[in-house]
């Protein structure tokens, strides 16, 4: 196993902190969710019963793993972005004979857990951790010359707003070079009730991962925010195609965080995150203008989930 730090400074949570909540709306990049607190909490999120994208991901990666395995070369190298726990690639090193796995994730602790499990699990796989945030740019990632598969599931295409999500696959695009494939799984529910509960479980898992954007300013900034000061709040913007979570402020309240201080009216939120559930003419489109064409397209039996495979 080999681990590649690319340095994440310190001070960019401070800098995106005071940036986000001084502007207007306020809002706070998601990608700050995942320390190791919520890193674990997401998982937790991915066991509940009303979070059905998982379940449902996992369903159709395994239905359709023999079509995966006929339209893609064997012995590529295989780039996860934000892998987290590592869970859904299990299914796919041993039957695509994956020659390299590369892991890139923002939580060097999780990753580094993560990919020794891995490792350990299937030696036959050259497994490569890379600490990095890839939501600006890419940093150099270990290829050498194997044919390039990159594996983006779980719908977290969706944290992007369409023009960062072409940006974000036209970068994918250049690292992946020609002949290069994509595999993506996306939610496209439009199902409100559903979606609703799934971002609202009723073990209130979820409310416990969005507060933890304050527990980490707290920790990790010296925030002085009250305890109960700040909700969870998520529902489905319906003409946007996406779920929004907010924190709610409880009250008027006042509080210091990194030497800045912030003051909120009762009932005024803070934008924490955005999952898009891009419908296919969308997505379709985002596709096209980022430089990949789709040659494959996989859709669950209850139509929530689509997972497609694309080509330089
Ligand atoms: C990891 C971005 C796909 O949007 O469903 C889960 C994160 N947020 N519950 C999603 C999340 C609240 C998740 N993604």
């Amino acid at each position: 196993m080999t681990f590649h730090r690319h340095s994440i400074s310190a001070q960019s949570f401070a800098q995106e902190v005071i940036a986000g909540l001084s502007s207007s709306p306020r809002t706070l990049p998601p990608k700050y969710f995942y320390d190791q607190r919520g890193s674990l909490l997401f998982d937790e999120i991915c066991r509940q019963p009303e979070y059905y994208i998982t379940r449902v991901e996992m369903d159709l990666l395994s239905r359709c793993l023999h079509e995966i395995r006929a339209a893609v070369p064997a012995h590529s190298v295989f780039v996860e972005l934000g892998s987290g726990a590592s869970t859904k690639v299990r299914l796919l090193l041993d039957a695509l004979s994956v020659r390299r796995y590369v892991a890139i994730d923002i939580d060097p602790t999780f990753l580094l857990q993560s990919t020794q499990a891995l490792a350990h699990e299937h030696f036959n796989v050259d497994v490569h951790a890379v600490y990095a945030d890839f939501s600006q740019k890419f940093p150099p990632l270990p290829l050498d010359d194997f044919p390039v598969i990159a594996f983006y599931p779980g719908s977290s295409i969706g944290n992007f707003e369409p023009a960062g999500a072409v940006q974000l696959l036209r970068n994918i695009a250049t690292f992946a070079g020609s002949g290069g494939q994509i595999l993506i799984g996306r939610d496209c529910s439009t199902d409100r009730h559903q979606l609703e509960a799934a971002y609202n479980d009723k073990a209130g898992i979820t409310a416990k991962f969005n507060l933890n954007m304050l527990e980490r300013m707290r920790r990790d900034l010296g925030a002085d925010i009250a305890e109960d000061a700040f909700a969870h709040h998520a529902f489905f913007n319906a003409p946007q195609n996406r779920i929004e979570m907010h924190l709610v402020a409880q009250s008027h309240c006042t509080f210091g965080v990194a030497g800045h201080q912030f003051t909120f009216q009762a009932g005024e939120t803070i934008h924490t995150e955005n999952s898009y559930k891009y419908p296919d003419r969308v997505f379709h489109s985002i596709v096209q203008q980022s430089g990949w064409h789709e040659v494959m397209a996989w859709t669950d039996s209850t139509q929530r989930f689509t997972l497609q495979l694309l080509s330089t």
